[in-house]
């Protein structure tokens, strides 16, 4: 849980004076600026192939030899790139294998990033090359502190190479056994079975598009595929520069990669952070967020991660790109250190002069001087930021989780049937992260094959399929001492998207729960069903289950149509625990009522002993605590007891104000 890397709170950004070669006095001039921004780290060599190699086999490092030199001379850290998210032009066209082929089988052209084949042997070995001649290069650089694998890594490549892999993967996946994929794939239907895996292509609107098993298992692949892409980027780093830790950066609830199964291979998780803030709903937006980092943090059993990207002020990519209020920057950088983040880091430290980013933020704008507002803030952040470096290393667990699983991600979108339009996975696990959220307490985001037995509450929303393995696991789970919550649609496939049989949910879940489950409504928009709950009725939208309780206690039950008067709410006693079953869509007023009831039955523990007006995130890390307004407007707190205010040293209690995107450190 606790991990430390860095003596202090890394405060940066992704740096490009590749883009700046003929112009040095300007990297001369960013680093008396980034230390005036009390920046103490740059991320280099992001896309900078071309300027390492412009010509095969002619490796120009001297540039990067005096930048290295500069930062090392100025303090400030060097988190180091590896090259493979864009290429020279000369590597595509003397390889053409190395590009993109889509899925109606026509090759990329070279240009834009992340255009790459996953499988090319010539790629991964150019990226092999060029990554280790960076190891032995700057093993040894007293700036390089960390290295940073690509950028983003994203989408699927379906040339031929990439379907051979993906029918050898299928082979060992299936035991090399036709029949047991035809089995599994259930491919009697519509007359699909198979006498050979040479058969098979990736999924494609113009191919195969129906077969869920099909989708499911190209997803798994091509995600094991960016594994093996990273394993192959870091086996000349490992084995040359032992001690640099390692990272790439997530995107979000990005579903092309199962970043679960990811974070394995890594040492620290980071993730580029661009919230929608001041759109009109900055309530959901910290929510969302404060979510994202709890996912994060999560998936090295609550070990500090990075915040790799996120904008000192516009992004370029929205529609319209409106300028967040002055301080957002500063009130979501306090968000992600409390949530567990050891960095703040920027997209980007100097502005682009041309080319597709040139409008998007950056802490140095075009004119080039530090008297900018955003500049401002930036060093007035860097300096709070450098208060805090107690905080670093320090990771911590939560005693309530929220499952949220990636293949369960996939399965649920793919499948045809109930409502089409309304499946929304991650939104229902953020939905049931808010009222834990609201109360100030911290909540673990796991897949469903963590270890549930530290939880006193695990909460599984639509979990539609289970892997091998996980019906026994809850059961157990309960069976020990534990209290689960399903919901609709909970257990009704395997991995391979088969239908469990003999009744849903799946097999002795069945038995946890007490209920077993007959039909699934569907709601088109506009219509609703209504739930009846400790007096008060609540909302049904999208979908719900028709169930029947064998053993459950019965706490709510619809009101309308033919299924009124049937449970829709219930608690089951199974062994030493309990199991809820939620069987509607449920909204965030009955998730925050019936999680007050969760909280008070398994005793969890808010950060905050006083009450958290609406919009604003109370978190503890370490010895202090937290109070981040995301509200519009001032809000007021009723502290319970004399703190230290941990910025300016005052003593603060009772009724305090905190402004508008403000926030208070407490000790
Ligand atoms: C990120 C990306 C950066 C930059 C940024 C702009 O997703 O990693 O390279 O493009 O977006 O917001």
């Amino acid at each position: 849980m606790n991990k430390k890397y860095f003596e202090h709170i890394v405060h940066g950004g992704d740096y490009n004076p590749d883009q700046w070669l003929k112009t040095p006095e300007i990297i001369d001039e960013d680093m008396r600026l980034m230390k005036l921004a009390n920046v103490n780290s740059a991320t280099v060599g992001i896309f900078a192939w071309s300027a390492i190699e412009p010509r095969e086999g002619e490796y120009h490092f001297e540039w990067f030899d005096t930048v290295l030199d500069k930062m090392a001379e100025n303090g400030i850290d060097a988190i180091l790139a590896t090259p493979s998210g864009a290429r020279p032009a000369w590597l595509a066209e003397k390889y053409p294998e190395v590009l993109r082929v889509n899925e109606n089988g026509i090759r990329n052209e070279y240009g834009i990033r992340h255009n790459h084949c996953l499988t090319s042997p010539v790629y991964r070995e150019k990226v092999r090359e060029i990554n280790r001649l960076l190891a032995e290069r700057y093993k040894d650089h007293p700036a390089v502190k960390m290295w940073h694998i690509s950028n983003e890594y994203s989408g699927e490549c379906h040339c031929e190479l990439c379907q051979q892999k993906f029918r050898e993967w299928l082979k060992e996946y299936y035991h090399n056994d036709i029949e047991e994929l035809n089995d599994a794939w259930w491919n009697g239907f519509w007359s699909h079975k198979l006498t050979d895996f040479s058969s098979i292509n990736s999924p494609k609107d113009r191919g195969e598009n129906h077969v869920v098993a099909l989708k499911l298992c190209w997803k798994r692949f091509t995600s094991e595929q960016h594994i093996s892409f990273l394993e192959n980027e870091i086996a000349p780093l490992r084995e040359i520069t032992p001690d640099i830790p390692i990272t790439t950066n997530y995107m979000r609830l990005y579903d092309g990669i199962d970043y679960q199964k990811m974070a394995e291979h890594l040492d620290i998780v980071s993730w580029d952070d661009y919230p929608y803030w001041d759109r009109g709903n900055n309530d959901y937006a910290c929510c969302e967020n404060a979510f994202n980092h709890d996912l994060f943090r999560s998936m090295k059993g609550g070990q500090p991660f990075f915040m790799m990207e996120s904008t000192p002020s516009i992004v370029n990519w929205h529609n319209v790109n409106k300028i967040p209020r002055p301080g957002r920057t500063e009130l979501a950088a306090m968000q992600a250190i409390a949530h567990g983040a050891d960095s703040i880091q920027y997209f980007q430290w100097r502005k682009s002069r041309g080319s597709h980013e040139k409008f998007h933020g950056a802490v140095v704008d075009h004119c080039g001087h530090e008297n900018t507002r955003v500049f401002r803030e930036i060093t007035k952040l860097g300096k709070n930021i450098s208060k805090l470096s107690e905080l670093t290393g320090k990771g911590y667990s939560s005693k309530v989780a929220i499952v949220l699983d990636w293949e369960n991600m996939w399965a649920t979108k793919f499948f045809c049937g109930y409502n089409n339009l309304k499946r929304e996975y991650a939104k229902k696990c953020i939905s049931w992260y808010a009222p834990f959220f609201k109360n100030g307490i911290p909540a673990d985001i796991i897949p469903m094959d963590a270890d549930f037995s530290e939880y006193k509450l695990v909460i599984a929303p639509f979990l539609y399929m289970l892997k091998d393995g996980t019906e026994e696991r809850i059961k157990n789970y309960v069976a020990n001492g534990g209290t689960f919550v399903g919901t609709y649609l909970t257990g009704v496939v395997d991995k391979n998207d088969l239908c469990f049989l003999k009744g849903l949910p799946a097999g002795e879940l069945k038995d946890v729960f007490g209920i077993w489950a007959e039909e699934t409504d569907s709601l088109p928009e506009g219509m609703e069903n209504s739930a009846e709950f400790g007096g008060k009725s609540y909302s049904v939208r999208d979908m719900c289950d028709i169930i029947h309780s064998t053993d459950a206690k019965v706490l709510g039950t619809y009101e309308k149509d033919f299924y009124a008067g049937e449970p829709a709410v219930t608690e089951n006693e199974y062994g030493n625990g309990k199991a809820y079953y939620v069987a509607f869509v449920s909204d965030d007023d009955f998730n925050s009522a019936f999680c007050k009831k969760l909280i008070e039955e398994t005793g969890l523990k808010s950060d905050a002993d006083f009450e958290i007006p609406a919009g604003v995130d109370v978190r503890r890390r370490g010895e202090l605590l937290f109070i981040l307004n995301f509200a519009p407007g001032e809000t007021e707190i009723l502290l319970d007891k004399e703190y230290e205010d941990f910025i300016s040293g005052a003593k603060v209690s009772g009724k305090t104000v905190v402004p508008e995107c403000g926030y208070l450190l407490l000790r």
